[in-house]
């Protein structure tokens, strides 16, 4: 086990060279914890929770057990990047579960926020049980935790953390990026040969779509959601604004406008583009963005996203506003 504080002369990892080092160490680290036995992640498709287990793959092969809980609030692409990487490219053993209609099942109707995330970690843990229960031999628990999370642990992440695991598991942990830092976290990452855009993916909440898509989630504003978010994304790659951009997404709220489209009456959801920039998500700045890359934007979502009907721009720092919408 690491301890619980980062010794004070512990280098910065900064280079390929350093995360070489380290992932070295942590392999050998692990092997030597863990033996024969087999470990269990639950992997997220975060920054943390992938990083994690392209270390322990490379230290123990198969003997690492990943989970992949979709819970259908992902972002366009995201379950199918974790099964591409990890079962096809690094040939781990994962097991994924498609739990979509589950949560969605349990969702509908739910309009209260807090409710809504209470629900999606409840079912998250279950479900997560249940796939773990099935597996035999199983004696650790490998876990995502950087050393924010350490130093802040009565803070942001504890009560934000839908991925949060049985406290009745009684498992030993294994936690090899314990002590690094995030951008710490990104460079090892990249040395095992994780994709750039999984490493340095943006924040997303666990509840993911789920407090984006607001009030009641209903399937069809959740599928216009998840597309216009993808077009959002996809031009922010395009022009740049991804690299310089901390937090950009979509939230869609449960209400209706009048619009026209080919000529006849066209009722649709509003498309709202949130993009800030923070350094600990405690108070946000707006980013500009530029006006043709709105215009862009906006039509795209109008022309390609079937339900939505016009896009506005969420222009409210955080204090006041939140970050997310929910
Ligand atoms: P707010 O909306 O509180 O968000 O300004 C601050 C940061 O936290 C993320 N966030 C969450 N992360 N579970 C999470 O794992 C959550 O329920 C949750 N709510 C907000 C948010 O995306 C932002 O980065």
């Amino acid at each position: 086990m690491l301890p619980n504080k980062r010794p004070d002369d512990m280098v910065r990892i900064t280079t390929p060279e350093l995360a070489q080092a380290f992932i070295d160490e942590q392999v050998a680290a692990v092997r030597e914890q863990v033996g024969d036995k087999k470990v269990l992640l639950a992997l997220s498709g975060g920054v943390d929770s992938s990083v994690v287990a392209a270390l322990l793959i490379k230290a123990i092969g198969k003997q690492l057990v990943s989970v992949h809980v979709n819970h259908g609030l992902m972002r366009k692409g995201e379950s199918e990047q974790v099964i591409e990487v990890f079962r096809n490219q690094l040939d781990a053993n994962l097991i994924y579960v498609d739990a979509t209609d589950r949560f969605l099942d349990l969702l509908a109707g739910v309009s209260e926020p807090e409710k809504k995330r209470k629900i999606i970690g409840g079912e998250f843990i279950k479900v997560f049980d249940e796939e773990s229960a099935k597996l035999e031999g199983i004696s650790f628990l490998a876990q995502g935790t950087i050393y924010p999370d350490i130093l802040e642990s009565d803070g942001v992440k504890a009560h934000h953390n839908v991925g949060g695991l049985p406290e009745d598991m009684e498992m030993e942990l294994v936690e090899p990026v314990r002590l690094l830092y995030k951008d710490e976290v990104r460079v090892v990452g990249e040395a095992l040969g994780l994709p750039h855009n999984m490493v340095y993916r943006q924040p997303f909440p666990g509840p993911g779509l789920g407090v984006r898509c607001l009030g009641a989630i209903t399937r069809d504003r959740l599928h216009a959601l998840r597309e216009a978010d993808a077009i959002l994304r996809d031009e922010f790659d395009k022009c740049g604004l991804a690299a310089t951009v901390w937090q950009y997404f979509i939230a869609v709220p449960d209400f209706k406008s009048v619009g026209v489209k080919d000529g006849k009456r066209y009722e649709g959801w509003p498309a709202i583009i949130r993009a800030v920039n923070t350094k600990d998500a405690m108070t946000a700045t707006i980013e500009e963005i530029p006006y043709d890359v709105l215009h862009r934007i906006t039509d795209r979502i109008t022309h390609e996203v079937d339900g939505i009907n016009r896009v506005l721009l969420d222009l409210t720092p955080k204090p006041i506003g939140t970050i997310e919408w929910e």
